[in-house]
């Protein structure tokens, strides 16, 4: 289905012109420089997948430079990021780490819209495989792609000349993408990186793949052997274990198929690797799909950030002695630590307050306290007595306001002052509770509580 021979002309084809171009410029730049320059990870295939000729506009692409006869100098990726940075000025150049990687990032460009170009040199020193392949050419690409997470992935595409558009596949990738597998290259990877275990549960949810038998068994030994419990090392050169697991549970809770991955993290025995006592039973499940409905309801808008919402919902789930741990482990901004730390004496309070209120004004009165994340966290928890409660004040309640407004009272003789606080306050109970409808009753309160 995939003829290697072929590819070049069906990525010229599959490829946004513009994109095309400018993998085109970079090649070149690179043949003069006597490199070799390689398309690799996502982007070949995202490539593949798509199969079809048309506009393909890809937002993140890696690029991997490597030497012809031996391996291209260290800063080699740098150089070519400045060079094609002169040809593309509206481009930022980004330089990471000692001369391991350069980025270059387009935003909001006419041609290239928000594209992310990362240039690295073919690294070899990381999880040195056996070195009994004695072809010396590509022997440093071999190695950068066998460092990869998974089969599909590592695959390479030569950009440069001789042999431009000769698809490198070490490691049956074409054929994983054919049979829709998620297969790992060695035993070993997902006790070198854990987060792949989420990253491999995304693909296969993300393509409809499975993950092949072999790789769960893998994933399963290193849950079981612990490798989240390994604390992160803050001075290492890849950022810590807890950042990329966040990242990838982000990933994973903003996209359309969040559900299915965490139900299939859940069968894989990977929800461990937030806290060992993390399960999604039947009571998450139901409190994720009433989060659903409130955000749909209650923040159309979407100002509040989803993904967060229902990280912090699973967090919730969790004994209240284990949230904010967990919370801080998985780096949440302080706003959702915060509410995590406080939900159960606030749980507690509702429990104890809410049923004791009888007007409205009492309810608005007590529930003002907390914010709309606060109540909904408070609402998933809680029965379904008090969780009404709660919608009633977010949907009607809380939109309710005085009658009168300060404006109103300025014209009515009232002096500006600290009282207008509690006359508007007094207002919006009487309004709340029904003992006044209109602006003539409003006043007629008025004038019997605050004389003028
Ligand atoms: N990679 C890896 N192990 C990781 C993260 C990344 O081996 N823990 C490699 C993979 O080869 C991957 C490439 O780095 O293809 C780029 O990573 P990233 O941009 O995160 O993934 P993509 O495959 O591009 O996936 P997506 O389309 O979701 O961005």
């Amino acid at each position: 289905r995939f003829p290697s021979e072929r590819l070049n002309l069906s990525v010229s084809s599959s490829l946004a012109p513009q994109l095309w171009k400018l993998l085109t410029t970079a090649s070149q730049e690179a043949e003069k420089r006597g490199w070799h320059l390689y398309l690799v990870g996502g982007a070949v295939r995202d490539l593949l997948l798509a199969n079809t000729a048309g506009n393909l506009m890809i937002k993140d692409i890696d690029l991997v430079v490597d030497g012809f006869h031996k391996s291209a100098d260290v800063g080699a990726g740098v150089e070519l990021a400045k060079a094609l940075q002169q040809l593309y000025p509206t481009a930022r150049l980004e330089i990471h780490g000692a001369f391991q990687t350069a980025a270059l990032l387009w935003h909001k460009d006419p041609q290239l819209d928000s594209l992310w170009v990362d240039i690295a040199t073919a690294r070899t020193e990381f999880y040195p495989y056996p070195a009994a392949n004695p072809e010396v050419e590509a022997s440093s690409i071999r190695q950068d792609l066998y460092r990869r997470d998974f089969t599909i992935n590592a695959l390479a595409l030569r950009l440069t000349s001789p042999r431009a558009g000769e698809l490198l596949d070490f490691f049956g990738g074409l054929l994983d993408l054919q049979a829709k597998q998620i297969r790992v290259l060695h035993a070993n990877s997902f006790i070198e990186d854990p987060t792949r275990i989420y990253r491999g549960v995304r693909f296969a949810v993300r393509f409809s793949f499975e993950i092949e038998s072999q790789t769960q068994e893998f994933i399963r030994y290193a849950i079981n052997s612990g490798v989240y419990d390994r604390t992160a090392q803050e001075n290492s050169k890849t950022p810590a274990l807890q950042t990329r697991l966040k990242t990838e549970l982000k990933h994973i809770l903003e996209a359309p198929y969040w559900k299915s991955a965490l139900q299939l993290l859940d069968n894989l025995g990977a929800l461990q690797c937030i806290h060992p006592t993390l399960k999604l039973d039947a009571l998450l499940l139901r409190q994720l799909r009433l989060l659903e409905r409130c955000l749909r309801r209650f923040d159309p808008q979407q100002s509040l950030i989803h993904w967060e919402m229902r990280l912090e919902t699973i967090i919730a789930h969790l004994e209240p002695q284990y949230r904010v741990k967990v919370a801080k482990n998985l780096q949440l901004q302080e706003d959702g630590i915060k509410r995590l730390q406080n939900l159960a004496k606030a749980e507690a309070e509702v429990l104890e307050s809410l049923p004791a209120c009888q007007r409205p004004s009492q309810v608005v009165q007590f529930l003002r306290q907390y914010d709309l994340p606060m109540l909904v966290l408070i609402a998933l928890q809680t029965q379904r007595t008090i969780r009404r409660q709660i919608w009633y004040y977010l949907t009607i309640l809380s939109h309710i306001n005085p009658i009168l407004n300060g404006n109103d009272l300025k014209k009515l003789g009232y002096k500006p002052g600290v009282q207008y606080r509690q006359m508007l306050d007094d207002l919006l109970a009487a309004t709340l509770d029904g003992n006044i409808n209109n602006k003539a009753e409003a006043e007629e309160f008025l004038a019997s509580s605050y004389p003028r």
